[in-house]
């Protein structure tokens, strides 16, 4: 606990779970909850859940759960306490300062990781205009750049050395340790620190918030590697950060571009188009296309997300660019979100094509991106032989299995209609070439999911234990009235299960005042081993108990387990002897209780 409870209540009370989640995640209404694609593994059907009567989140593929808080963390990499302020910004209150030692030291370490960053940011611009810097200054200008392009993305010069970077930081009162972590320098025994980047052009990578966290450089003509980019550090990490979109997040434009390069950011931006971005050297991940979702939607309201910026994607029109975008687009289908793919032959990359071509053709390739799921059908075409007859029925099949991933009924269709119309095969043989594929892609889909982490720290005797003892604590969460029956019986005491224990006392103390209030309970527990359990206790299933005689049954049976584990709690202050008299009284007791519910 860094801040004061209060606090903490208030910031989970004043950032609704659900307008969180769906600025990061497209989640779907089912009856009082909300669903979609966990952001936390790979999946491909939505075990993702959200509940706002709790306020929390929990993924029933893998286990991740918890409060609004801790949502921010896992999803931003943040601390509790960097969760905690971005919450609070976005609610708008003021916080006290904190005064957590580990967590300080922490957020020390990022400060100082900026301060790093920003002091070799300057180092570089400045050599890039210094006399050492003259061939990356030419090289730049070569390559079309302007001096106002060059200073809007504070790029630079790393001249030939072994270690001056490193030396000119240490000057600045930089610990070693902090420049290892950096990701600045190199590091080796005999030789001590070296510079990472020399005789480069520097490239730095901004966070949306304008600050440098990491940097890339270029070789000057040819050389391997072309570019070299930092390895990813507590304040970096490149499945997370797109170049450029610092500038482009408050892009007028109707669109946001994802290229591959750079130069291709830089040179879009210098032509006008200040709405491009890129992923750089990696993969496009789910991540990059949650964040591009966040900055596409304009508005999220109850749950209802409307769209208003169209992606475009401008891959590098080469083999390797074209199955990258293929697998972009469906990351990005299954973020949510449609893209549509910019041509641009003959040329390789925006950059080329706004230098052969100029911005104005550039527009037009805009305007005449193509669909994306069209373009991937388009590429499929490649992957058979399309005039002979069973050749292209194969094809037709695979373009009926990929249709599939329209859940909606109504855009399947519509492309359905699309696909019949260009390729000339009959609506009605084609819907009966989806619904067959729908047969064999759900025999795929039962197959079981292996669920790895879980069973790594819980042995299943122990959670066959745990098991009704959160049961009960979710059943209480849903159903309060509970308490005052289950109160007679059961103590918080009675919960063998020491977290669980802690749990109960917390949740019995709110279900004696204001009601339960599990993300509050939840924000108690720092660790994230322990969020997790507790995560999973609230979402415990209790069964579908459809009339008052069997959940009397369900919760009498529930009690009784509970007293009986309780015996076997081996960690009792009182005199263990007489503790255990006193609940094999009280187990007899419940035994033999009418629990009567309707009163
Ligand atoms: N990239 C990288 N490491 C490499 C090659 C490429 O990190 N060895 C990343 C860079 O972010 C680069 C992007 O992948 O900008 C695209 O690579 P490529 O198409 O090869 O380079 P261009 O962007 O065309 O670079 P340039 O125009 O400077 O040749
Ligand atoms: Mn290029």
């Amino acid at each position: 606990m860094y801040y004061p409870d209060e606090i903490i209540e208030e910031v989970i009370a004043r950032n609704d779970i659900v307008d969180v989640i769906s600025s990061y995640v497209r989640l779907n209404r089912r009856g009082s909850n909300y669903f979609g694609l966990c952001p936390f593994h790979n999946e491909k059907t939505g075990s993702f859940s959200v509940t706002p009567q709790k306020r929390m989140f929990y993924c029933f593929g893998c286990h991740v759960g918890g409060n609004v808080i801790s949502f921010i963390q896992r999803y931003e990499n943040m601390s509790f306490t960097e969760a905690v302020k971005l919450l609070a910004d976005r609610a708008g209150m003021k916080l006290p300062e904190s005064d957590d030692p580990e967590a300080k030291k922490r957020e020390d370490q990022r400060s100082l990781l900026l301060a790093v960053n920003k002091e070799a940011a300057k180092y570089y611009y400045a050599q890039l205009r210094s006399e050492a810097g003259e061939r990356g200054l030419k090289y730049l200008q070569g390559r079309g750049l302007t001096d106002e392009t060059m200073r809007k993305f504070g790029l630079g010069f790393a001249r030939s050395s072994k270690d001056e970077t490193y030396r000119y930081l240490k000057s600045k009162g930089f610990s070693d340790d902090l420049l290892n972590v950096s990701g600045l320098f190199n590091f080796r025994e005999n030789q001590g620190m070296t510079d990472k980047f020399w005789n480069r052009v520097i490239f730095p990578i901004m966070d949306t918030g304008h600050r440098v966290i990491g940097f890339g450089g270029r070789v000057m003509g040819s050389g391997e590697p072309k570019y070299l980019n930092s390895p990813d550090t507590p304040i970096f990490d490149k499945s997370r950060n797109l170049y450029g979109l610092n500038i482009a997040k408050s892009s007028k434009a109707k669109n946001l571009i994802v290229c591959e390069g750079y130069m291709d950011v830089i040179a879009l931006h210098q032509a006008g188009f200040d709405q491009a971005v890129a992923s750089l050297g990696t993969a496009f991940t789910t991540q990059h296309a949650n964040i591009l979702a966040r900055y596409a939607r304009e508005s999220v309201r109850q749950g209802e997300i409307a769209r208003h910026k169209e992606i475009l994607l401008c891959f590098d029109s080469d083999g390797p660019g074209t199955d990258a975008a293929k697998r972009a687009l469906v990351i990005l289908h299954e973020a949510g979100l449609r893209a549509k793919v910019i041509n641009m032959t003959p040329h390789k990359d925006p950059d080329e094509f706004i230098k052969a071509l100029g911005a104005q053709e550039f527009e037009k390739r805009i305007e005449e991106a193509e669909n994306g799921f069209m373009f991937e059908v388009r590429m499929l075409e490649n992957e058979y032989d399309m005039k002979d007859p069973s050749g292209r029925s194969a094809f037709i099949s695979d373009v009926a299995a990929r249709l599939l991933r329209f859940e909606d009924q109504v855009e399947r269709d519509n492309y359905a209609g699309l696909i019949s119309y260009r390729y000339d095969v009959s609506k009605d043989g084609l819907a009966e070439l989806i619904s067959k594929q729908a047969l064999s892609a759900s025999n795929i889909r039962i197959a079981p999911k292996p669920i790895p982490t879980r069973k790594e720290f819980l042995d299943t005797a122990d959670e066959a234990s745990r098991l009704p003892q959160g049961r009960l604590l979710s059943w209480l969460c849903d159903s309060p009235e509970l308490y005052t029956v289950v109160s007679r019986y059961i103590s918080a005491d009675d919960f063998a299960d020491p977290l669980y224990r802690k749990v109960a006392q917390l949740m019995f103390d709110q279900l004696q005042k204001d009601g339960p209030d599990p993300a509050q309970i939840l924000s108690m527990f720092p660790d994230e081993e322990d969020q997790r359990r507790i995560a999973e206790a609230f979402h415990s299933d209790v069964g579908k108990l459809d009339n008052i005689k069997m959940k009397e049954g369900a919760l009498k049976d529930l009690m009784i387990n509970i007293k009986r584990l309780s015996l076997t709690r081996q960690d009792r202050d009182d005199n263990g002897f007489d503790a255990i008299k006193r609940i094999r009284k009280e187990l007899e007791q419940l035994e033999s209780a009418d629990i009567k519910l309707n009163q």
